[in-house]
Order: C-alpha cells, then structure tokens, then sequence
C-alpha cells in the first residue's frame, strides 16, 4: 500500500483512499503496541528530526515514541536551544542538519505555510506537526482513528467541533478529513469564532447554540481558546465563555442522548470544558492520546517509502 504523496503537509492533499490507507496501517500498529515487546524494527537506519519552533507536549512526544518504537534513530530540535536566537534561517537550519543525512523532518511551526515551503526546497519527506492556523493532520487522523475505533466508523457519522473554529489547525484538518471520509460535520461556538465563509466553502453546518449542536451530534470534539493567536477581544470573558460554549456536566445530563466527548489537549479546564466531563466516562481523551502514537508509526512508516522494511516486519 502506497500514499498518492510524498510529504504530509495537510489532510486537504490526501485522497480518501490515503487516508484509509494511514488508518488501516495505524490499525496494525496499535497491535504491536500491545505486545509486551512494542518495538519492532521497521525505520532501522532511517533517521528522523524532530523540528519543534513552536511547543507542544503530546504531539512531540508522540513522534519521538513513534519513532523509537519503530527503531529509527532521532534527533529532537527546539528554537530555545538552537542558533535560531542567533538569527539562522529556517533553510539554512534545515540544510545544516540534513547535510548529517537526516532521511526525514517532522516539523511544528507557529507560521502558516512553513513546512510547505520546506517541502519546495528540501530533499527530504516532511510530515507537518501543525503549522500556524492551517493543519495539524496527524492531530486529525489520530481524532478520526479514534472516532471509528469507538463508534464503528467515520461514513455517515456526525460530529460538532465546538469553540475558536477561527484559529485552529486542528478544526480544518478534522474538517477536511471527515467531509472526505463521509462523516458530517457542524461547527459551533460564537459567531466571533468561526469564520463567515465556513460553511459553503467547506461544507460544514454552523450552529451558535451549543445545546442544539450537542442535542444534534453524535461526537463533539471540543477545541482550547487560542488566546496566543488572538490579536483583539473576540468575547467578553473566559468566565462568560464558559457559561455559554463550555461543555458541562449539566448540559450533558440535559441531553436526551449519550454523546462521545473528544479534546486534542492541552484542555483549558473550566472554560471550553469541564473536568467532570474530561475526565468522566463519556471522554476519550486520553485514548486520543494513546493512538496518536500508532497513528504517527503509520505515517512515518508509509512516508519512509524504499527506506522502511517490508510491512512483513510489522
Ligand atoms: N494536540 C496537540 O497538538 O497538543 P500539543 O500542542 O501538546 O502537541
């Protein structure tokens, strides 16, 4: 089985039978991660950055035990110790570290667009780890993954992102991936939140009333308030916001259905959701989590083309 591409840049390159493909193999890979021994030796002799320019705790985390659990070796990069305080480019950077024979850069950036450029100019694959407020895709496919591992699958499902749809990459990675794989999909949260062109450009419903989105979905995938994006006030407050769009107990139990709770972290507690609903029996928060792993092993693995070992060694 074969990717139509050779970068993960974004799920609005991928095809459906891409994505298939990605989750099919993640499949396998949450296998072996079941087994006592989690390593298998897949990427041997692959070697791997791990481009950080922005923080993350799960996403970096993740690749660098995706990476591990598939024997590749690694090297892990953060502006806060590298000679970008001393004003080196990002292609200089990137060239530097690829003339050590790197194979391939997973690479998180503040700025939109940044490891497209990348990908231009550079002979390695690239997997993007979320750039800017364009795409996260492996965030998207490892929410899909985990939507069908708990429902039975994507086709025909309906899910609402709830809350600040205007500056999140994982909104529009969710959303191009669940409109390309058969799912239904609503937005909602304030009409400052969400952009005016949504809902015909990208083929999503839009609802201002959390409670109707709720009583309407089958999954809500709830988003954090990216204050660290927003250059002017876009509501009143963070209290205020919870009162309206945060996801509670008791807007739950006021539901006449039970609904899967999702949140790719880091969670705001008390303002988009509250704990009791993070952390209660309806959240698969934290299987999001675990499967990022096998997701993020089934991307490098499909990336790596003649470099990986036979799926056989799987
Ligand atoms: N979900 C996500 O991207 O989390 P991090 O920013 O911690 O990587």
């Amino acid at each position: 089985m074969q990717l139509s591409t050779r970068h993960l840049l974004g799920i609005k390159d991928l095809s459906p039978n891409d994505i298939s493909i990605i989750l099919q193999t993640a499949g396998q890979f949450k296998e072996v991660l079941q087994r006592p021994v989690k390593k298998v030796p897949t990427l041997r002799d692959v070697t791997i950055v791990n481009l950080f320019y922005e923080n993350s705790t799960r996403t970096r985390i993740s690749f660098e035990l995706a990476e591990k659990r598939l024997s590749a070796d690694t090297i892990n990069f953060t502006t806060g110790s590298s000679s970008v305080s001393k004003g080196e480019t990002l292609l200089d950077t990137v060239n530097n570290i690829l003339s050590m024979k790197v194979d391939m850069v997973v690479m998180r950036h503040s700025a939109s667009g940044a490891p497209h450029f990348l990908a231009q100019h550079i002979p390695a694959a690239i997997v993007n780890a979320g750039d800017g407020v364009n795409e996260h895709p492996t965030q998207a496919l490892l929410d899909a993954f985990s939507i069908a591992e708990k429902t039975g699958g994507l086709e025909g499902r309906k899910v609402v992102l709830v809350g600040d749809i205007m500056h999140s990459r994982v909104a529009l990675s969710n959303i191009y991936l669940l409109r390309k794989m058969g799912a239904e999909v609503m937005v909602a949260g304030p009409p400052t939140l969400i952009p005016k062109y949504i809902a015909p450009a990208l083929g999503v419903k839009v609802e201002y009333n959390l409670k109707k989105a709720l009583q309407w979905c089958d999954v809500a995938n709830v988003l954090r308030i990216q204050l660290e994006r927003q250059n002017q006030v876009l509501f009143s407050s963070l209290r205020e916001y919870n009162l309206a769009y945060g996801v509670t107990r008791r807007l739950l139990d006021s539901l006449n259905k039970e609904i899967v709770i999702m949140h790719p972290g880091p969670i705001n507690r008390g303002v988009e959701i509250d704990s009791d609903v993070a952390d209660g029996n309806q959240s698969i928060i934290l299987q999001q989590v675990e499967n990022g792993v096998a997701v993020r092993m089934a991307v490098l693995y499909l990336l790596s083309g003649g470099k990986s070992r036979a799926a056989a060694n799987v």
